[in-house]
Parts: C-alpha cells; structure tokens; sequence
C-alpha cells in the first residue's frame, strides 16, 4: 500500500506545509502517529482541542447523538442547537446566535451583519470596516480582506471593498482611519496567527468608547481566544468589555466543525429569515458535542485551573528564557502562550517533533503554546528542558 504522505502529495491539495508525521490516534495530550511514536501535544490542533483528544463524556455524547438524529436543516428546529444558543447567551453579553461551520464562516456571518445593520440604520454607502495589521480573521474572500497580513491576501487580488487595516493596539489609528463610511470595527482581543500579541490595558475599552460615539458595531474575533483558553470563558472578559457581536469555532466543538456569532439584540435584528444561512449551520450533531464542551470549559474551577497552569507554564518558559539569549520575549494570556525569538523558529519546532513535542511557530519567529486546556504540570515540565535544548540548536 502506498505510504500516507505519497498519498497526500498526489491527491490533497498542496496548501498546507505540514510535518513529518502521520498521526493516527489521540488521547488527553498524548498523540501517537502510525509508527507508535508518542508525542505530547502543545498545540491541540492549534487551540481547537482544548478538553484534550476524544474525551470520553464528549465521544459518548456524540455516539448517541449520532444514532439520534444528525441533521434535518434549519427548516426545522432542534433541540441542541437551540440549547447551545441559550447557554451561549447566559454566559456572554449576547442574546442571539448564528451558527456557522467555521471561524472564516463566522467571521463573514459578523461582517455581513454589520453591513446590514447599517444599511438598515443609515441607508447604503455605510459598509466599511476597520481591522488591523498582522489579524488572523479566514480565508473566503472577504474575511481575507479583514486581514492584515500580505502573505495570506497576496495572490487573490482584488479583495473584497471596503476594508482599511491600522496598527494594532492603537485607538488613534481606528479613529483616523475612520469615516463616514464606516459600520464596524474588528478586532481579535489578543492576537493568534499575528504571534501572540497582547494589546495594552485601555486599548479594548477605548475601541468600545469610540464605536459608541460613531455608531459602529465592535467585533470581536474569539475564533482562538475564546472557549477558556486564555483562562476566562471568553478572552475580552478580563479586559471588562463587551463587544456588540463575537465570533467562535476552534473549541466550541473540541474538534467538530461549529462556528458561531454571537450579537445583542440589537444588532442581531438586522438579520432577518433569508438573510444569511448555512446549510450545516448548528446540526444536532455538532451542537450536542459542543454543548457539552460549554458545559465543561464554563466552569468556574475549570477556568481557575487554566490561569494557574498558564501562569506555572509562562513561569517555566521565563526560565528558559532567562537561560537562552534568542528569547526576546514570553507574553500571553492564560494558556495562549507567545515566545518571541530573535530568529526563525521553524528549526525548534521540528527538534521538539523529533523529540516527541508538538508546539507550533507564528508569525515566522514566534514559538507558539495552545496545549490542552487540561495540560498538566508535570507535561509542561517534560517539554521544558527539550524547548531550552533546541533553542541551544538555533543559530
Ligand atoms: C482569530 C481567528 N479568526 C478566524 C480564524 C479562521 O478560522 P477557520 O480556520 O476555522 O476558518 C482563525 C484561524 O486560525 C483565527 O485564529
């Protein structure tokens, strides 16, 4: 039998470049790929498995969804998914949701309503967005124009109108750049693929401030951030503001493909039946999983346990810097984790493979952590000394 990564090279599409290793079983943080090799996963399918590999609640919530009822269109109502809005909304600052397959398509459900709120609002001609330089925001075209990185726009000109990108972390740039054109504002409360980029402490608040004042939708991307990984149930918690509209997917299904958006009821009344749809939006299937992962990440001792591993792993990877001159930086929030090095990090990341670690390099020369949120001590002390030998390796 041909090998998998012949396979994939012939028949699968060549856009990802990908590791050496075909992994075929998962469980907790452990990973195991074909040869039997174990490997601890700091990664969890970058920020999507967050209750770790096939959690057993998680897996039998599904099986039994799967002989129940897997889906039947949203012609119909069901009961996961209506279920899953409602605990969306108790634990947030919204009242409705819209779901989406996933973060791109989330994204484009929240562009899309602020187009439509303020067309309803203030006639058309009102369809600008901000966003900023180095977000991660998808890759359908307009959540593509949302973002502000060459490397993922080049190629697919001409984007979609309509969208200005500013310096992150500055209010001043979000004003300048805003007209009378403008309907919304978005922003990812702590910056992903952009390499762990923490904003300053007034910068969310002072963004809220001026969309009240010009009438903009405020967007906040938690397509990574959200579900407990920064150590709150949603990112923007700790910064003590809401935004009008929110996105998700990643861990809302622990690994199954859902996306939502979340708005107030104000906002959310732009969208009307015909409005938007998704032909696999929310099924029973996905929301029933994704259900019980809300149930698990929302509470209170979950998330507590999540800032005290974070701040014992930040802990441990300052040591590390502390050793190794390449260190520039660790920042991060919860268990979003950004190591900031001088040079490339793509060489460290395959030493740690090698070595049985998965971790993941941003943004070029940022060493990314997105481990399972139920990551242990004792994991984060075993990746500990392999990260500070491969750092030794970087030249
Ligand atoms: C902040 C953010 N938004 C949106 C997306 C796109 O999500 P998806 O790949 O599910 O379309 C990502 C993916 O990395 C992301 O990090």
């Amino acid at each position: 039998m041909e090998d998998t990564i012949s396979i994939c090279e012939h028949h699968v599409c060549n856009t990802y470049a990908r590791q050496p290793a075909v992994m075929v079983r998962g469980e907790g943080c452990v990973l195991w790929d074909e040869g039997g090799k174990e490997y601890l996963d700091f990664l969890a399918g970058i920020s999507v498995c967050n209750l770790g590999h096939c959690p057993p609640d998680i897996a039998d919530v599904l099986c039994e969804q799967a002989k129940t009822l897997v889906h039947v269109s949203n012609l119909f109502y069901t009961r996961p998914q209506v279920e899953l809005a409602a605990e969306l909304a108790e634990h947030s600052f919204a009242d409705k949701v819209f779901f989406a397959n996933s973060g791109a398509e989330a994204n484009e459900a929240a562009i899309k309503l602020a187009r439509k709120y303020s067309k309803d609002r203030y006639g058309p001609g009102r369809f600008h967005v901000v966003a900023m330089k180095n977000s991660f925001h998808g890759r359908t075209l307009a959540t593509l124009s949302a973002t502000g990185q060459e490397k993922v726009r080049k190629g697919f000109e001409p984007l979609v109108e309509g969208f200005a990108l500013v310096d992150f972390d500055s209010v001043a740039a979000v004003e300048e750049a805003v007209t009378d054109r403008t309907c919304a504002v978005m922003v990812e409360p702590v910056q992903g693929e952009g390499g762990v980029v923490v904003p300053s402490e007034s910068y969310l608040r002072d963004l809220k401030e001026l969309c009240r004042r010009r009438d903009l939708l405020l967007i906040f991307d938690e397509v990574q951030t959200g579900m407990g990984r920064t150590g709150t149930l949603f990112a923007h918690e700790q910064w003590g503001v809401s935004p009008d509209v929110m996105t998700l997917a990643k861990a809302l299904g622990n690994g199954l493909p859902v996306g939502a958006m979340l708005a107030t009821e104000e906002a959310a009344r732009a969208f009307t039946p015909g409005s938007h749809a998704t032909t696999f939006g929310g099924t029973p299937l996905v929301t029933a999983a994704a259900l019980a992962v809300l149930r698990r990440i929302a509470s209170p001792p979950f998330l507590e346990r999540v800032r005290q591993t974070g701040a014992y792993f930040m802990e441990a990877l300052r040591e590390v810097q502390s050793r190794r001159e390449v260190v520039k930086e660790v920042r991060g929030r919860g268990l979003m984790i950004g190591m900031e090095l001088s040079r490339p990090g793509g060489p460290a990341v395959e030493f740690c493979l090698r070595k049985g670690f998965v971790i993941n390099c941003t943004h070029d020369t940022v060493l990314r952590f997105l481990p399972p949120l139920i990551v242990e001590r004792a994991q984060v002390d075993r990746l500990a000394p392999v990260l500070d030998e491969a750092l030794s390796t970087l030249r």
